[in-house]
């Protein structure tokens, strides 16, 4: 048996629920009423609290500022038709969680803490979720450092926070994506693998270049000969090629994706073919030439299932299917979905009840 931690709560008594526009919910701008914080001092996760959501003062000299000692976590969490909330898989996360906080010499934080930490917030929140298909609510955890100190040392004091979010498909829009070939986002060695707040901050730049030329998304490639593909800013990459599902090893480079791991799951339980490997860019170009490119999408939390429409490397692009006709991706999203919304059987015990 678990223990219930101790968690102070202190409810706002401003709630702005009903000013909400659930018909208008653009990704992470809008907030549930409360917030989850703790702070890590004296080798230990204390004041472990519920406020309600607003600004928090830090000094300027915090360390995770200046050197980046800061990463997060993302999950969801879904209204079922009988009333019921769940959470999708929060223990893959506590995992990670970890992974991450390892990489950057950062305390860890008990995976049952995480867990309970966020399905409180999302208890007492639990009138913002959002009961359309396809819609929910997204869940950030994060972890930065909070010394006052400009040396490059590892901070001994930390905070942990948890925000959450009303919100529908991140994108809304069949992808037109580039294959990045000159700029990297993760080498081997880096922290590509951890979920770490620099790894989206030096992506930033080459996306802007590609959204400049009209794509929507990269597809990051190895930082050594940029000829194997890797994953997209936001998404695992998933591909259809031969009628086999083939999607690069989550080694070092690559976030180890909750999705990528639940679509794998299901698929071999179809008996489709998987292959976890090295993919080659021109393997993939080649295959969307040809034909045999049946399918192409990310998979990811924010981006759940997300088709990719057209592939372009150097200046060659390619078309693929119309996502309504690929029968892999529409049949892993409908599965994924009745589990997540409780409409199937949830066999693998994905769905974390909060009650
Ligand atoms: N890769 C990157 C860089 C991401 O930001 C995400 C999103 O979390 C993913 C992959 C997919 O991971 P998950 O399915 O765990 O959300
Ligand atoms: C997530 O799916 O949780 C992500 O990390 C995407 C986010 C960067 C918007």
């Amino acid at each position: 048996m678990t223990e219930t931690l101790e968690i102070k709560i202190t409810k706002t008594s401003n709630s702005r629920l009903a000013q909400t526009d659930f018909e208008n919910l653009p990704f992470g701008q809008i907030f549930t009423d409360h917030m989850f914080v703790a702070d890590y001092a004296d080798g230990e996760w204390k004041n472990l609290e519920i406020i309600p959501y607003g600004d928090i003062l830090v000094s300027p000299a915090i360390s995770s500022l200046h050197y980046g000692q800061s990463f997060f976590e993302g999950l969801k969490a879904y209204r079922h038709a009988d009333g019921k909330i769940s959470i999708f898989r929060p223990d893959k996360n506590a995992a990670r969680f970890n992974k991450s906080a390892d990489r950057l010499c950062m305390p860890a934080l008990p995976e049952e803490t995480f867990i309970q930490s966020i399905a409180a917030l999302v208890d007492i929140d639990r009138d913002w979720i959002p009961s359309k298909p396809g819609y929910s609510l997204y869940l950030r955890p994060y972890m930065f450092a909070t010394d006052r100190y400009l040396g490059v040392a590892p901070s001994k004091s930390y905070k942990y926070m948890v925000l959450a979010c009303p919100v529908g498909a991140y994108f809304s829009k069949t992808l037109r994506v580039k294959i990045e070939d000159h700029y990297t986002r993760a080498a081997e060695g880096g922290m590509g693998y951890a979920k770490s707040s620099g790894n989206y901050g030096v992506s930033m730049y080459p996306a802007r270049k590609a959204a400049e030329e009209g794509f929507d998304q990269l597809i990051w490639t190895d930082a050594k000969e940029h000829k194997y593909i890797e994953e997209m800013g936001a998404a695992n990459a998933m591909f259809v090629l031969d009628g086999k599902l083939i999607t690069p090893i989550a080694g070092d480079t690559i976030l180890d994706g909750v999705t990528r791991n639940t679509v794998i799951t299901l698929a071999k339980e179809w008996g489709y073919p998987v292959e976890e490997r090295k993919v080659s860019v021109e393997e993939i170009m080649e295959g969307a030439k040809n034909g045999k490119l049946t399918d192409a999408f990310g998979a990811g939390t924010a981006a759940t299932i997300a088709s990719v429409g057209s592939i372009s490397h150097n200046g060659e692009e390619y078309t693929l299917i119309d996502p309504k006709d690929r029968e892999f991706s529409q049949r892993v999203l409908k599965t994924i979905d009745a589990i997540r919304y409780g409409n199937a059987p949830d066999t693998h015990g994905w769905n974390y009840i909060v009650g």
